[in-house]
């Protein structure tokens, strides 16, 4: 087969596909799910509403929500099989790979497929939000030696999971900040870990194959992973008075800004000017962070430097800060996106089936023609 458009590394603005889920204008730093504003969302809405808007393309009236909140909080648990297959991972081992294999192993244990049967369809979404939680909790607890903790029936979705983090009930503003983080992070239109969980979508595997793919892609240091590296960064900073400097360094070795830049923002990510007010509050409660007065001076220098190029802070620069404060460790960064993310993936997963054909692009072949065959004792 022939190409039949010009080659563009990574696809840039090559449309893979029409999608009425999420829509974001880079320029003018909007960002909608279902074509309702993201501070919006944030403001009003919780991560498990948000998830169904997302799934099921309407937000829930009352008694849809109580009903989705209750299978989702009856179907946190993990089989006893799979705490255990957690206990043999090693625990130095990254937790994006550790939830990548659990998310994985659902398929062993709910292995029917019945992809056109809503009911499955409903059963598999509820299984994957419940469950990524734990599994990250989980898998946090068994590498310090600990048994992971059940999950608490009678907390909600952020508040359960920060519980089973750390063996404490958090208080009211911590659970709803986390919360927020989770709705900022939902979806975010056709990103890689997006665009894997479509392509691997498309052959009609089981939905657990789906989100274990785009978990293995969202570990990436150029996705999911920059998180983590930003608070990396902040630690090489170390002071305010070093901003300028590291920064002129960095920049003349090529080096990338973590946390900055986005292939679709021109301007500041409005998940990032969330995420920045979240961790003010945060401070104002709990005391600041020692790197937070780092961040915005770093974000002032990179401005004035890169500014015009369109390099400003993407959501990774602030939500690390607010989940230090949240005492969540910082390998536990993308885990936590993945938690969040996994609405998106889902909702993806659905509207792939819906009209459905199976991804199988092409390839300009730069390689030779009827080469000679050497012998191997000839080479
Ligand atoms: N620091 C310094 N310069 C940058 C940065 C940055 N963070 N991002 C882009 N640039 C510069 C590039 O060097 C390039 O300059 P040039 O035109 O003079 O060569 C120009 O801006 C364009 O950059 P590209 O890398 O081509 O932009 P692209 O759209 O491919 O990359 C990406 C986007 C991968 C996010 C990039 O900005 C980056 O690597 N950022 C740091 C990692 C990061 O924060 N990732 C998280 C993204 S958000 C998410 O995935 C949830």
């Amino acid at each position: 087969m022939t190409a039949v458009c010009e080659y563009r590394a990574g696809l840039e603005g090559i449309p893979v596909t029409q999608s009425s889920i999420s829509f974001v204008d880079g320029h003018r730093g909007i960002l909608e799910y279902r074509g309702i504003p993201i501070d919006k969302l944030a403001e009003s809405s919780t991560f498990l509403e948000v998830a169904y808007l997302l799934i099921w393309g309407e937000l829930p009236n009352k008694d849809e929500l109580e009903a989705f909140e209750h299978e989702v909080n009856h179907h946190r648990r993990l089989k006893y099989r799979i705490r255990d297959m957690m206990k043999c991972f090693p625990e130095s081992g990254h937790p994006m790979d550790a939830l990548q294999a659990s998310a994985a192993a659902l398929g062993l244990f709910y292995s029917r497929r019945a992809l056109a049967d809503p009911a499955y369809i409903r059963a598999a979404v509820v299984r994957l939000l419940a469950k990524i939680p734990t599994m990250v909790a989980a898998f946090q607890l068994i590498r310090k030696g600990n048994d992971p903790v059940q999950p608490r029936d009678d907390l909600g979705y952020s508040a359960n999971f920060l519980y089973m983090l750390s063996e404490k009930e958090p208080d009211p503003l911590s659970a709803m900040i986390f919360d927020v983080c989770l709705i900022l992070h939902a979806e975010h239109t056709i990103n890689a870990s997006t665009f894997s969980a479509m392509v691997t979508a498309s052959t009609l595997t089981d939905p657990y194959a789906v989100v274990a793919s785009a978990v293995g892609t969202l570990a990436g240091p150029l996705h999911g992973g920059a998180n983590e590296e930003v608070i990396d960064m902040l630690e090489e900073i170390g002071s305010v008075e070093n901003v300028e400097a590291w920064l002129d360094a960095r920049l003349a070795s090529k080096g990338k800004i973590m946390g900055f830049g986005h292939r679709v923002y021109k301007v500041k990510d409005p998940r990032a000017t969330t995420l920045q007010s979240l961790a003010e509050r945060l401070f104002e409660k709990y005391g600041e962070d020692e790197y937070y007065e780092i961040a915005v001076a770093l974000e002032k220098a990179v401005e004035e430097r890169l500014g015009h190029k369109g390099i400003y802070p993407n959501v990774d620069f602030y939500s690390g800060l607010v989940y230090r404060k949240l005492g969540i460790p910082t390998d536990l960064f993308t885990p936590v996106f993945a938690i969040s993310r996994t609405a998106g993936w889902l909702a993806h997963w659905k509207e792939q089936l819906a009209e459905n054909r199976i991804f199988r692009p092409t390839q300009i072949y730069t390689g030779t023609h009827e080469v000679d065959y050497v012998p191997i004792h000839g080479r």
